[in-house]
This record gives structure tokens, C-alpha cells and sequence, in this order.
């Protein structure tokens, strides 16, 4: 049990990694309850969603990633430049190589709240350099924890291989204890030198990077709804087991569901075609029997 003291001393911590837990906690409720980060939770996620996040993360680490390597010297980023064990990007080009094929450059889609996410890190990059490690600590952090979550969810929904294939964004090769990893991480955040107002600073742009990522997941709700009333199909579970049975035999990954797909709708763009044929043999047949019968009488 916690002592009065021990609850006031949390209370009274100054360290960014408490403030920024502290000061986000009503955010990332907000987030893991988004409808499409609930859904995801239960296993509702199609390939065609997953497909949509893993390209809107890519534009985001992009840009982030950018943004780091920009002030990598710099001392109020400096303690906390972890490239090799965390960075995503070449991760995530892995990944979508996988899903979309060699041209995954030509097709990937970035939404508007995308787009704004990236030109917030890039402005604070550029700009505020000091807020960057609340953009860090919403998506690595985040990443770490309820991240590898997400994958095992993920890696069931959608029958991705036990090899790893599609999921390399949530694997952090670099990181053999992700626990430990994090400690070290919330140890290098509290070294760095901050006042007390920056430190608020950091805080209020963290809320701001968890807003822009609820916002992203808003936008690709939207984005499958908007497919779905166009008469687009995101795959249900069963259609993307039939689909990746297709894909099983190509043995070319989930890129080749696109040819995939185009069969299955050639085979339903068919089908009135087949019944009309149907009817019309049907009624041959009926009026050659009443024309042989009424030859006969
Ligand atoms: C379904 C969605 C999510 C689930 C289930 C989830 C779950 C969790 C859990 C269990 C932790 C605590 C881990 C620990 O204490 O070691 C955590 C931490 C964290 N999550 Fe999430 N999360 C979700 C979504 C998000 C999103 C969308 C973001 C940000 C974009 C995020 C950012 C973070 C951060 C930054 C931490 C570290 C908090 C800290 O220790 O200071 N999470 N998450």
C-alpha cells in the first residue's frame, strides 16, 4: 500500500517522464478508444485498414525520423537519439514492399490529418527542436507498450506469417527487453536540461502529438467508409482468408491479393451473365418440347 508521503512525493515529481505520463493519461484513453483503435482491439482490423495505418506511419515516421536526424547533435534531443533500436522507418518500408509490391511508392495514400502530423514535426524539427522528444516519446514509448499488443492482434486478424513478414514495424530488433528499454528511456528524457516552463511546453505538444495521431486514425475510418459506400470492399475475415489462400498459391504476398481480387470480381461480374444464359437455355429447351409435341399430335 502507498503512504500518504510516497503519494504526495509522485505528486510532486518534476521529471518529464512522470509529467508526460501524467499530463497524457486522459489522451491516450481517448486514443485506445477511438472506433478504429477499439476494433483493432478486438481483432476487427481488415488488411485493407491495416494496409492505410502502416502508410500513414510511414509518412509520419518519415518525418519525425528526418526531424531527428536534423538535431541528433543537438543537446535537447541529444540523450534521447536511439536510431538503431528504434527508429521505424526502413521497418515500415519492409512492410509495405509486402503489402502493396515494388511500386508501394505510386500507391500509398496520405491522408489531410496525415499530412498536417508530418508538417507539425517537421515545423517543430525545424522550429522548436526542444518539443521534439514529446513526438519521440507519444510514438516510440507508445510503440513499445501497447504496440506489441497491437502486433500479436494483428498477426491473428489477418493470418500474417509466424516469420515476421508485415509486422516489422512492431519488431525492434534493437531492443531485446522492451521493459528495461523504456526505464532507459524515461532515464535519458529526465536528463535532459529543461526548465520547468519548457517542461510544460513538452507536455502540452505531447497531448498535441496524441491528438494528431487520434486524428490519423479518425481520417482512415473515414477513408474505409468512404471505400465502402463507393462500393469498394474492405475484406472481411473470410474474404481475406479466401484471398491469401489465392495469394498462398502465387507465394507472392499480399500484393498479389490485388490480382486476386480483380478475379473474384470478374468471377461476380459474371454471374448475371451465367443466369441469363441459364434462362434463356431453360426456355429453348421448353419451347423445342412444346413445338416436338405439338409436331407429334
Ligand atoms: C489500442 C490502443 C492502445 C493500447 C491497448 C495501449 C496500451 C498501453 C499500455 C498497456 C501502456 C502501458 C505500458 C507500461 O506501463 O509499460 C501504454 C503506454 C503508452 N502508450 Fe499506449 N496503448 C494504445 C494506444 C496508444 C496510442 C495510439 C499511443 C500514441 C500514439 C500510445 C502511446 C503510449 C505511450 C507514449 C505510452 C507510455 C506511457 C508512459 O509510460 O509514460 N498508446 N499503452
Amino acid at each position: 500500500m502507498e503512504t500518504s508521503q510516497s503519494h504526495s512525493s509522485k505528486r510532486m515529481s518534476t521529471d518529464l517522464s512522470e509529467l508526460l505520463k501524467e499530463a497524457t493519461k486522459e489522451v491516450h484513453e481517448q486514443a485506445e478508444n477511438t472506433p478504429f483503435m477499439r476494433n483493432f482491439q478486438k481483432g476487427q482490423v481488415s488488411l485493407q485498414e491495416f494496409k492505410l495505418v502502416t502508410a500513414s506511419l510511414y509518412f509520419v515516421y518519415s518525418a519525425l525520423e528526418e526531424e531527428i536526424e536534423r538535431n541528433k547533435n543537438n543537446p535537447v534531443y541529444a540523450p534521447v537519439y536511439f536510431p538503431a533500436e528504434l527508429h521505424r522507418k526502413a521497418a515500415l518500408e519492409e512492410d509495405l514492399k509486402y503489402f502493396y509490391g515494388r511500386n508501394w511508392r505510386e500507391e500509398i495514400p496520405c491522408p489531410e490529418a496525415t499530412r498536417k502530423y508530418v508538417e507539425r514535426l517537421h515545423y517543430i524539427g525545424k522550429n522548436e527542436p526542444e518539443l521534439l522528444v514529446a513526438h519521440t516519446y507519444t510514438r516510440y514509448l507508445g510503440d513499445l507498450s501497447g504496440g506489441q499488443v497491437l502486433k500479436k492482434i494483428a498477426q491473428k486478424a489477418l493470418q500474417l506469417p509466424s516469420t515476421g513478414e508485415g509486422l516489422a514495424f512492431f519488431t525492434f530488433d534493437g531492443v531485446s527487453n522492451a521493459t528495461k528499454f523504456k526505464q532507459l528511456y524515461r532515464s535519458r528524457m529526465n536528463a535532459l536540461e529543461m526548465d520547468l516552463a519548457t517542461k510544460k511546453r513538452v507536455m502540452e505538444e505531447a497531448k498535441k502529438a496524441f491528438l494528431l495521431n487520434i486524428q490519423v486514425f479518425e481520417a482512415l475510418q473515414e477513408l474505409v467508409s468512404k471505400g465502402q459506400e463507393n462500393g469498394y470492399s474492405v475484406q472481411s475475415k473470410a474474404e481475406l482468408l479466401r484471398t491469401r489462400n489465392i495469394n498462398k498459391s502465387h507465394e507472392h504476398g499480399p500484393a498479389a491479393g490485388k490480382e486476386s481480387e480483380r478475379t473474384k470480381m470478374r468471377n461476380t461480374d459474371t454471374t448475371p451473365t451465367t443466369s441469363l444464359v441459364r434462362w434463356v437455355v431453360a426456355l429453348s429447351f421448353l419451347a423445342m418440347t412444346v413445338a416436338v409435341g405439338l409436331f407429334a399430335m
